[in-house]
């Protein structure tokens, strides 16, 4: 069975109810255009707009995901949202691990494990995310980098239908850099040879891995036709509707 690819928006702390509703809206109509998309369209806005972008997707095949949550079902945790929470504003996805939270908020691969658990626990599919920083890629060391992390994010909890894994060098981030497509392909490639030991060959040959860093409608072919490259993590660009559809388009995956 091929691994059906998925184009999914990261809106980071970008937009206010207007303009989050009308880009939400604008994605709908294209999506709808399409009719079956063969891939799978997925939006993560802000928390503070997942209710009304929800019902700005009404009858779109787009589904709706957060960009973290906590390790917690409720309680006394202040400013923090839980994974049941996410659930009844209608999300399908949590990304975490993003490596603005890994440096903004410290959070390590064990705390990202934690969380990982905690949505699946409510049904929630999560988007996990590794990448090394350019220091790190410079000492040679992306590869270890990035399979320690997904050994050490990745919970035993993940299955292929739960997980997602976002290889997105954080030097690539908003930066216009890519990687070249060998490295590309190196990376993808070792990420699914370790979740192979980790969670067994069934899963890891049907897990999707996404690139992530500078997705571009103008880049998205070349990366999204790599052997292991099963979708894409957009930031930027996904906060425009004829580019984030301009990626799917010219990467011919809807
Ligand atoms: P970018 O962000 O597409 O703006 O580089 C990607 C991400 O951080 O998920």
């Amino acid at each position: 069975m091929a691994r059906k690819k998925l184009i999914a928006g990261n809106w980071k702390m970008n937009g206010l109810l207007a303009d989050g509703t009308t880009l939400a809206k604008g994605i709908a109509e294209e999506v709808k255009k399409i009719g079956k998309p063969q891939c799978e369209f997925l939006v993560c806005p802000p928390f503070t707009l997942l209710s009304a972008v929800k019902k700005a997707l009404r009858g779109a095949k787009v589904a709706l995901g957060a960009q973290d949550c906590s390790s917690e079902d409720k309680g006394a945790h202040t400013g923090d949202v839980s994974p049941v929470m996410l659930k009844d504003c209608g999300c399908q996805y949590v990304i975490l691990g993003h490596s603005e939270r890994r440096a903004d908020h410290k959070e390590s691969s064990e705390l990202v494990n934690k969380k990982a658990q905690a949505a699946h626990k409510h049904d929630l599919k999560t988007i996990i995310c590794v990448g090394e920083t350019l220091e790190e890629r410079e000492a040679g060391k992306a590869l270890e980098i990035c399979t320690t992390q997904v050994i050490d994010s990745v919970p035993d909890t993940s299955t292929w239908q739960n997980t997602v894994i976002a290889y997105e060098p954080v030097w690539a981030i908003g930066t216009g850099k890519i990687p070249t497509t060998k490295d590309v392909e190196e990376i993808h490639a070792a990420i699914r040879k370790t979740l192979s030991k980790k969670l067994g060959k069934g899963n890891a040959n049907k897990m999707r891995i996404l690139y992530g860093g500078s997705v571009k409608p103008n880049n998205a072919k070349e990366l999204l036709s790599l052997e292991d490259v099963d979708g894409a993590l957009i930031g930027g660009a996904s906060l425009k509707v004829e580019d984030f559809l301009g990626i799917a388009k010219n990467a011919g995956v809807c």
